[in-house]
């Protein structure tokens, strides 16, 4: 019960990577809000986990919708000591010029704006608090690019960035900013990175991971709840790989 009377928002939280952080906090004693632009699936997942676990339909790209989550957490939870920024998009992949310009926009305001809005709804509460901690789900993308991705590694980049800055202002308020960077994972979005799941493209991509696996949901939560946990408390602005050893 290494999260036991925490409490926790992941978004992007009913599928893949961000259902399987849920999966964890709940199993480590943490009450979850499952925010996610697909409420059926966010409110069909509360439903399964039990009592600890709150659904609540929101758009991360846009502010209103954001501050809407927030204020919800705030109502069921009364405080809120972890928000995951685990909601992300990819463009097609292609050549960086043949991107259209719709689809530059939504990876950028979903992979990068929502950070700022996320943080402009909670940080001042953290704040307040003097306490809380952050995790931004990046990407090996950002350290160790691949091509015809381009526009989606810079928005990990971004991120990664973002959570080294976030990291050096809000640490004499007490709160902690860290971030993961998973290598290619069994999730719904993976299919996109690799532009056709063949098993040629399969066998493509595990050769550039030592470890011979993709990463796995559970392999998220794991290293979110160590990072989110009191175990942590020394460690802010890191961008940790999960990555079986890709980006060495
Ligand atoms: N799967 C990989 O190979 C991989 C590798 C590195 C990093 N990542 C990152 O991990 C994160 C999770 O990806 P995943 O693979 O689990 O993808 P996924 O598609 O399985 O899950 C993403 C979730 O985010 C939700 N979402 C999308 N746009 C949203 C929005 N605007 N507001 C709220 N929710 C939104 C989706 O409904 C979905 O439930 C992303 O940030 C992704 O960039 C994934």
């Amino acid at each position: 019960m290494r999260l036991a009377g925490k409490t926790a928002i992941v978004t992007g939280g009913a599928s893949g990577f961000g259902a399987g952080i849920v999966r964890k906090f709940l199993a480590e004693g943490a009450r979850v809000m499952i925010a996610d632009i697909n409420g059926d699936a966010a409110a069909q997942m509360a439903d399964d986990m039990g009592d600890a676990a709150v659904a609540q339909t929101v758009d991360v790209a846009n502010g209103d919708s954001v501050q809407a989550m927030a204020d919800a957490a705030l109502a069921a939870f009364g405080h809120l000591d972890i928000l995951v920024n685990n909601a992300g998009v990819c463009h097609q992949p292609g050549p960086l010029e043949d991107v259209a310009e719709d689809e530059f926009d939504r990876t950028l305001i979903v992979n990068a704006k929502s950070v700022y809005l996320t943080a402009r709804a909670l940080v001042p509460h953290m704040k307040s608090r003097k306490a809380g901690t952050i995790l931004n789900v990046a990407s090996t993308a950002g350290v160790s690019p691949r091509p015809n991705l381009n526009w989606y590694n810079a928005s990990k980049g971004w991120m990664i960035t973002a959570t080294k800055t976030m990291a050096i202002e809000l640490a004499p308020s007490g709160v902690r900013v860290n971030a993961i960077n998973p290598v290619a994972g069994e999730t719904p979005l993976l299919k996109t990175f690799m532009g056709e799941d063949t098993p040629e493209m399969r066998a493509k991509f595990l050769s550039t991971i030592p470890l011979g696996r993709f990463s796995q949901p559970e392999d998220m939560g794991n290293a979110a709840c160590f990072l989110c946990s009191d175990e942590a408390n020394m460690i802010t602005g890191v961008a940790m790989e999960v990555d079986g050893g890709r980006c060495i």
